[in-house]
């Protein structure tokens, strides 16, 4: 990408996070079951009616201690289980767009499990539903904009990815895409080949995470059986070369979750994180969140935590903030749009604070 001028001019590293805080952004890579904090659990639960095998806030949020990808499911699929009614669903939704808005994303697409619902008995229609009537309002009240990506869960069978595709078509016109998560060794792509080119006929667009504990063949079986827009994690694919290229000239983005990654033992270390790697090869990285209340940081935590220990620039900053946009499944002219205030950004930004 060529970068205007005002990208490329330095920032001293001590005014850097202030810039990572204030550009606007598009988060492409969260799963709103995953930004449920504890507090809300409990409050959820109460209201509910339902008993928790946590005696406190403090207690569930020392559990949150993982080994891999399946330690942390067990416990997230666990805490989603409080929500019961259209409202919760609601208020979750209402409570991440609140406090994504205050990190300046202008833009999110939310990931969502229903079969983790349906299966406690929670219809389809109360979980779209409050998840969308969310959505609205926090654009009316804040001016972001969300909308939605159903994903299947990879641990179950093809059927019922099927019957969950079958129960979701009533409300197709609050969906903008289909997406695959869960655990992933085992629970190959090709798994869903069907499912996908079902979605696709319904003209959905397509995710999938890939390569974020799997092996990179598992990203080509997602680009090429799936036929996947942009892989969710993707960072295994620094292993294989060739796909690399491939990524690279296809322009499919990787959205990274770096503290999740982190967090999953994917990487020991975040200076171990291969980001700097991914978007010197020429990819289309973007960064995320996952599943925040667990990970300890939304958007902006991940920014500026992720710069410190890569030593990334203002230049870095600026591809990654573009290339959400670019990313993201909203239409031209509102890409236009956020890439205009983004520029605007980092010019007033370069002019209040003189070179580094
Ligand atoms: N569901 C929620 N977070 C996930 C992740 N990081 N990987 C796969 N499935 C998930
Ligand atoms: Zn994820």
């Amino acid at each position: 990408m060529n970068l205007p001028e005002f990208a490329v001019k330095p920032v001293a590293a001590d005014r850097l996070p202030e810039l990572l805080r204030r550009m606007p952004k598009a988060e492409l890579h969260i799963h709103i079951e995953g930004s449920l904090e504890p507090e809300l659990i409990f409050a959820l639960a109460q209201r509910n009616a339902l008993a928790l095998p946590y005696a406190s806030v403090e207690a569930l949020r020392s559990a949150y201690a993982f080994s891999n990808l399946q330690s942390f499911l067990d416990i997230y699929y666990a805490g989603a289980s409080v929500l019961l009614k259209e409202q919760d669903f609601y208020d979750m939704t209402r409570a991440y767009l609140r406090r994504a808005a205050q990190d300046n994303v202008v833009h999110a697409e939310l990931f969502f499990d229903p079969q983790t619902h349906t299966a406690r008995g929670v219809s389809m229609e109360t979980v779209i539903n409050g998840l969308h009537r969310a959505c609205v309002d926090a654009e009316a009240e804040r001016g972001i904009s969300a909308s939605l990506i159903m994903c299947f869960l990879r641990h179950l069978s093809e059927d019922d990815a099927f019957a969950t595709l079958e129960q979701a078509l009533p409300f197709r016109d609050k969906l903008i895409g289909v997406g695959l998560d869960s655990g992933e060794l085992g629970n190959p792509p090709e798994k869903f080949a069907r499912v996908f080119v079902r979605c696709r006929e319904l003209g959905f667009h397509l995710v999938a995470h890939a390569g974020e504990e799997g092996p990179p063949a598992y990203v080509w079986t997602a680009l090429d059986l799936l036929k996947v827009e942009r892989i969710d994690h993707g960072v295994q694919a620094s292993k294989d070369a060739a796909l690399m290229q491939r990524l690279a000239t296809s322009r499919i983005a990787l959205t990274v979750c770096p503290l999740s990654n982190l967090k999953l033992c994917v990487f020991p270390e975040l200076a171990g994180h291969n980001l700097r790697q991914l978007l010197d090869a020429g990819l289309l990285a973007t960064v995320n969140s996952d599943d925040p209340a667990y990970f300890g940081g939304y958007i902006n935590e991940n920014f500026t935590q992720t710069f410190a220990a890569l030593d990334l620039s203002a230049r870095h900053a600026y591809t990654l903030a573009r290339n959400s946009f670019e990313a993201s499944f909203i239409d031209a002219s509102a890409k236009r749009r956020h890439i205009d205030r983004l520029n605007a950004c980092f010019e007033t930004f370069c002019q209040e604070t003189g070179p580094a």
